[in-house]
């Protein structure tokens, strides 16, 4: 039976921030869309219909005049649809080959990671937020922009956090506006620095793929196609990062097979995103009047895709709030899914599942969950610790 999108008023805010998984749990088993008033969106949380709108851009589109993203950033890629998302989303992907991740950024990752953690690992504790993920996310997106190492990680990490706040402002607060766009001026000067450098020399870097596409982009593409990568290109790998070490470090088993197996680290990673992603929910917009499962929705409605819960729906994953590396290989929808499937896959699965977590278990002896400093995570449109303290042998 079809009905009309349900509303929830007793979501709290804070409590999806906190911890969205029980909210999550309530609403998949109301309806296909509810309206979370506390959100101001309609929540689609089963996998099904996420599959299902993932489908069908058509009807659910990624366009949207009225988006938040488009007024901070810049009309970008992602909320394009069809020849003028592909013509776009085709100039980033030289920068993101599996081949040029593999042998270019590769080794340059290493390198991040290495001189790191050489920094603390003489000391016995951290907090691998700020110590590591952090850090290494930031100057690894340097490197991958093609920013020639002149920006300091902790400016690039303040642009992308103000740029994601400000897309995510559904309250208007003016200060977090203000401060998304001081964001994007100060990326654009970066970008001003650097593109005559691409544009003469060609190389592996993200502003020089587009800077020698086949379709030249306008200023104001490059722009807001730069914006989208400092944005969505930090917090990600950070709190992947973040997710896979605390899930195996709750876990002396799987940590101690993927020690003895280190090609079980990739697995590691798929579930890692699966299990807290870090991509909680991205919005689409309904472009008609449209059935889906059991919920009738009208066009304009914007409808809030919640992979984090849908790569948590028992109809899917055998007890999906467990972190477990052997369950069997299934889709997970951690990035993405359809035309807008995340550009970093390759990324993202070289640096954190193959460089940075088998790094950090491999030099910091006997890693543990500090004995004394809880962990603290957040979100649910981004979610991962913001902090993890550890201790080890030294
Ligand atoms: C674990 C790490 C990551 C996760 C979980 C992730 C997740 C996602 C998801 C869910 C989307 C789709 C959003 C939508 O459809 O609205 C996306 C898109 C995108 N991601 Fe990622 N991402 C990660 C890392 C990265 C990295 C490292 C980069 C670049 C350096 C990146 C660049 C992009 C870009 C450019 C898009 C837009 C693609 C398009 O519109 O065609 N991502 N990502």
């Amino acid at each position: 039976m079809v009905n009309p999108v349900p509303v929830v008023k007793d979501v709290v805010f804070q409590n999806l921030l906190d911890d969205p998984y029980p909210s999550y749990d309530r609403i998949r088993n109301l309806a296909s869309a509810v309206w979370v008033d506390s959100a101001r969106i309609n929540l689609v949380t089963r996998f099904d219909d996420i599959m299902e709108v993932e489908r069908n851009h058509a009807v659910f589109a990624s366009t949207n005049p009225k988006s938040l993203m488009n007024k901070v950033m810049g009309h970008s890629l992602m909320r394009k649809d069809d020849e003028l998302h592909q013509i776009e989303r085709k100039a980033l992907e030289p920068s993101f080959r599996p081949g040029v991740v593999k042998k270019h950024w590769g080794p340059i990752f290493s390198d991040i990671a290495d001189r790191l953690i050489s920094a603390f690992e003489d000391k016995g504790e951290a907090d691998l937020f700020k110590d590591f993920a952090g850090p290494m996310a930031s100057y690894a997106l340097i490197e991958l922009l093609g920013f020639k190492s002149d920006v300091a990680w902790q400016d690039i990490s303040l642009w992308s956090q103000s740029l994601m706040d400000a897309v995510g402002n559904y309250s208007t607060d003016p200060g977090i506006t203000a401060r998304g766009k001081a964001a994007a001026g100060a990326i654009e000067t970066e970008i001003d620095r650097v593109l005559g450098y691409h544009t003469e020399n060609e190389n592996p870097s993200i502003l020089s793929s587009i800077a020698h596409a086949e379709h030249k982009h306008s200023i104001e593409q490059i722009r807001a196609n730069v914006n989208v990568v400092v944005g969505g290109g930090l917090n990600e790998p950070r709190d992947s990062i973040l997710t896979l070490i605390y899930g195996l470090l709750l876990n002396p088993n799987q940590l101690a097979r993927v020690q003895k197996e280190k090609r079980l680290f990739a697995t590691a990673f798929e579930e890692a995103v699966r299990w807290v992603s870090p991509i909680g929910m991205y919005p689409r917009r309904v472009t008609q009047d449209t059935v889906l499962g059991d919920t009738q929705l009208k066009e304009g409605d914007q409808i809030g895709i919640c992979i984090g819960a849908a790569n948590r729906d028992p109809s899917h994953f055998d007890d999906p709030s467990v972190f477990d590396i052997n369950r069997p290989r299934q889709q997970h929808l951690a990035f993405g899914g359809g035309p807008h499937f995340c550009a970093g896959t390759w990324v993202a699965k070289q640096m954190v599942g193959e460089i940075a977590v088998p790094m950090i278990f491999d030099r910091l002896k006997n890693l543990r969950l500090h004995g004394s400093r809880p962990v603290i995570e957040n979100g649910w449109v981004f979610r991962g610790p913001t902090s993890l303290p550890v201790q080890w042998d030294v």
